[in-house]
C-alpha cells in the first residue's frame, strides 16, 4: 500500500511502517497545489492540521482507500464526503489529550498571576511588585464547555487544584466529580470557562454577543479547542469592555490570524496552536498513526 505523509510525522514511526511493508512517502511540505496532481498516485494519506483535505482534492482520488488525521479534530477533513466516497477516515482521539489538558491549566494559572505581564515587566527591568495582586484558581467554578476525552484530563487536573467543576455537554449524562449544568446555567456560575469539544456546524460560533451577557463580570476564557467556536467579534468586544477579564487562546478562525488584533489585547495570552505540540502526545499520534495503517493494510 503506497502512502504520502503530508504533515509532520516522527521519523521512528515512519520506519515501523516501511519496516511492516508499507511504501511510504515522506512530503511534509507538499503545497495544496501539488497534492492535487501527487495524491491519485496514493492509497492513503496521513495529514496532521497543516493540509485540509477538501472535496475537490477527494473528486481527484479514485485510489485513495484510507485518511489518517493525527489528532482529534476532523474539522480539516470533508469526512462524511470522504466516507461516502469509500474512503475510511481515522483519527488519533486520545493521543493529545493529556498536552492539551496541561496547557488549559497553565494558561488559567497565566491569567489568575497575570505571570505573562509580570515576566514581561522584568524583561524591562521593572520591579512592579505592587502591580501584581493576583488570585488563586483553588475555590473557583470552571465550567467546561465539551467533555469527552480532553474535557475529562482537564477535570482531574481541575479537582486536584480545588476547583468546582460544571460541565455542559448533550452528549455525556453523568461524570464523577463534575455537576452537569445547561449551557446558560454554566455561563452564570463560572469563573473560568474552557472549551474543549469540535468544531462543527452547530458548535461555530455557539460563544457569541448573547452568551457573553449572560457570564459573570471577569469571567475569564481559555479557548485551546477550535477557532471560531468563541466568535471572534463578540470576544474582542467582551474584553476591551471588561466583561471578560482575559482570554487566553492556543487556536484562531484563522489560522494563522490575518488579523491580530485578538492576540495583541493586553488581556489576552496567545500561542500558535501548541496544545499537542509536546514529545509525548507527538509519540502517541505517530504510534497511533503507524498502528492504525499497518492494521488497515493487513484487511
Ligand atoms: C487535534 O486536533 O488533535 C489538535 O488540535 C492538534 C492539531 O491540530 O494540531
Amino acid at each position: 500500500m503506497k502512502i504520502i505523509i503530508c504533515d509532520k510525522t516522527e521519523k521512528e514511526y515512519i520506519e515501523q511502517m516501511r519496516a511492516a511493508g508499507l511504501t511510504v512517502d515522506v512530503r511534509d511540505d507538499i503545497t495544496p497545489e501539488q497534492l492535487l496532481v501527487e495524491l491519485p498516485n496514493y492509497e492513503g494519506m496521513v495529514v496532521r492540521s497543516r493540509t485540509k483535505v477538501r472535496k475537490d482534492l477527494i473528486d481527484v482520488c479514485p485510489n485513495l482507500k484510507v485518511i489518517l488525521r493525527g489528532g482529534a479534530g476532523l474539522d480539516t477533513i470533508d469526512h462524511e464526503y470522504a466516507k461516502e466516497k469509500g474512503i475510511t477516515v481515522m483519527n488519533t482521539p486520545l493521543a493529545n489529550s493529556k498536552s492539551v489538558a496541561e496547557l488549559a491549566i497553565g494558561y488559567m494559572l497565566m491569567m489568575a498571576r497575570s505571570l505573562y505581564k509580570a515576566s514581561a515587566t522584568m524583561k524591562a527591568e521593572k520591579w512592579e511588585k505592587k502591580a501584581f495582586n493576583g488570585d488563586e484558581i483553588g475555590g473557583k467554578t470552571l465550567g467546561l464547555i465539551g467533555i469527552g476525552n480532553i474535557g475529562k484530563e482537564v477535570t482531574k487536573r481541575a479537582l486536584a487544584m480545588e476547583m468546582t467543576v460544571v460541565a455542559y455537554d448533550p452528549y455525556v449524562k453523568e461524570m464523577a466529580g463534575v455537576k452537569l449544568v445547561s449551557l446558560d446555567e454554566l455561563l452564570a456560575q463560572s469563573d473560568y470557562i474552557s472549551l474543549h469539544l469540535p468544531k462543527t456546524k452547530e458548535s461555530s460560533n455557539m460563544i457569541g454577543k448573547e452568551q457573553f451577557a449572560k457570564m459573570k463580570n471577569g469571567v475569564r476564557i481559555v479557548n485551546c479547542a477550535r477557532g471560531g467556536i468563541v466568535n471572534e467579534e463578540a470576544l474582542y468586544e467582551a474584553l476591551t469592555s471588561g466583561k471578560v477579564a482575559g482570554a487566553a487562546l492556543d487556536v484562531f478562525n484563522e489560522e494563522p490570524p490575518t488579523d491580530w488584533k485578538l492576540a495583541k489585547l493586553d488581556n489576552v495570552i496567545a500561542s500558535p496552536h501548541i496544545g499537542a505540540a509536546t514529545k509525548e502526545a507527538q509519540a502517541r499520534v505517530g504510534a497511533e498513526v503507524a498502528e492504525k495503517l499497518i492494521a488497515f493494510a493487513k484487511k
